[in-house]
């Protein structure tokens, strides 16, 4: 298998299902990534180790979730100054807008780059990280190109609505 060019983190295996979304994504125009559970407060140094390590070992952007007391996206660009791609879980008790304040409100000095709550972010942030790829990668930002093309053709064939 290619080296991972994405990183994909998540404070819990819990958050997998949505996270799905942005791997899918990744899938569909040939990215390679890496995807693992590892949380900013459950396994603080194993965190650690994988953000620092995570250019050396030739990836170009990490995708973070998590939920709740949502840390994760913070402590992983901490550690690294590969862009990060924050994603906010839907929380039980609070529908993630906990999750989203706690990434989103990131003090200056490190960005986190932060996307909506839930399904639309984990795939929009893997657009994203293709956007990025896609600066130096032709195939890629082609790829990009016809994904686009496709969206607005699939919008403008829909039959007129009627009640
Ligand atoms: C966060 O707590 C995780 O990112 C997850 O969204 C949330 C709940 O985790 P579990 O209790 O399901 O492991 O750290």
């Amino acid at each position: 298998m290619a080296n991972a060019l994405i990183g994909i983190v998540m404070g819990s295996t819990s958050d997998w299902e949505t996270m799905k979304n942005a791997a899918k994504v990744l899938e569909e125009f040939g990215v390679a990534y890496e995807a693992k559970a590892m949380s900013a407060h459950r396994t603080p140094h194993a965190v650690a180790e994988w953000a620092t390590n995570a250019q050396k070992n030739g990836m170009k952007a990490i995708i973070a979730a998590a939920g709740g007391a949502a840390h994760l996206a913070g402590v992983v660009a901490a550690h690294t100054t590969l862009p990060v791609l924050g994603v906010p879980m839907p929380s039980k008790h609070l529908q993630g807008l906990d999750s989203l304040l706690s990434t989103v409100q990131m003090p200056k000095g490190i960005p986190v780059a932060t996307f909506a709550i839930g399904d639309a972010g984990a795939g929009n942030a893997a657009l994203f990280a293709i956007a990025l790829l896609a600066l130096s990668d032709k195939n890629l930002s082609g790829k990009l190109d016809e994904f686009r093309r496709k969206q607005t053709e699939t919008v403008l064939k829909a039959a007129p609505l009627k009640l």
